[in-house]
């Protein structure tokens, strides 16, 4: 029991830069007050003392404003920051490492018995403050939810959910890299394996850099025949230090990084 205590303890000194002394965090903490109950109420209520699991979980509920019903799975390693207003609901269950802040609900959509209502956090999900994640399904490792976000479908591992109705960033992210990354030559995500990407990616950016370079060059051409001498002022109006003095190698440096 005090190696789980200390475990509960060492994780919120790890990921709360408040936290200055594992004494203040065993006294001030209320998510840590929230979840030491929980246990209680969760080993009564899967041992049948229904009555008591849910009057210990009344009780966490008065003293930290943490609901958790103690019928919820919650492994360990879980921090509860701030914990005011969140409400864990009887099928949710939480993987290790996540952390949820306060006004969280890891609620249900339907009033179906038995059912499985509740959503399920993968590892080290971390759930912002005042975010509402409604229904029966999984929300995957690594994911981030963002601050008030509604979230009312999965979520895959490692992204990163926004809104309401939450959207997931890390993809538009990503495809927008990729729509970036394929104007100037070459694929994020294309390359095979035995291409080296960073070459790759040097490849696409010196392409990219000598096209720039031909598009310049142009755009010089049509300025000094527009200030040519029937212009008023001719050449001279063409600042003397924008004038062309280097030109961009491409090939050269293509051979360098093996072209
Ligand atoms: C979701 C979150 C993890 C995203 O962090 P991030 O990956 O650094 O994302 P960014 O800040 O780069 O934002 C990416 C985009 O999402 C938007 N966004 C970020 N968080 C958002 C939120 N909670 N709601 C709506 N949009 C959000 C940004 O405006 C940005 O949009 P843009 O690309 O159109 O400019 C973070 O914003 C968040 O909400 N964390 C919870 C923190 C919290 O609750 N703290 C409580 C402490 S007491």
């Amino acid at each position: 029991m005090f190696s789980r205590l200390r475990s509960d303890i060492q994780c919120i000194l790890e990921r709360d830069p408040a936290a200055r002394s594992a004494w203040e965090v065993l006294t001030c903490y209320p998510g840590l007050h929230a979840l030491v109950l929980h246990r209680r109420a969760h080993w009564c209520w899967v041992h049948g003392f229904k009555w008591l699991g849910r009057f210990i979980s009344q009780l966490a509920r008065w003293f930290t404003g943490i609901e958790i019903h103690p019928g919820a799975q919650i492994a360990g390693g879980v921090f509860i920051d701030h914990g005011m207003g969140v409400v864990i609901g009887e099928t949710a269950e939480i993987g290790e490492g996540c952390t949820i802040y306060h006004g969280v609900t890891l609620g249900g959509t339907s009033l179906y018995k038995g059912a499985k209502r509740h959503p399920t956090l993968g590892r080290n999900v971390v759930v912002g403050a005042g975010a509402q994640v409604l229904g029966g399904f999984v929300v995957g490792d690594g994911a981030r939810i963002g601050s008030n976000a509604v979230v009312v479908k999965p979520v895959p591992a490692g992204a990163t959910a926004v809104g309401n109705p939450a959207r997931i960033i890390q993809a538009e992210a990503d495809v927008k890299r990729e729509q970036a990354a394929s104007q100037m030559g070459f694929s994020a995500y294309g390359v095979t394996q035995s291409d080296d990407p960073l070459s790759q990616a040097l490849r696409g950016l010196i392409d990219n850099a000598s096209g720039q370079e031909h598009q310049i060059a142009l755009l010089w051409q049509a300025i000094e025949n527009l200030s040519g001498p029937s212009v008023a002022g001719g050449r001279d109006c063409v600042p003397k230090d924008a004038a062309r003095e280097e030109c961009f190698e491409a090939e050269k440096l293509n051979q360098l990084v093996g072209k």
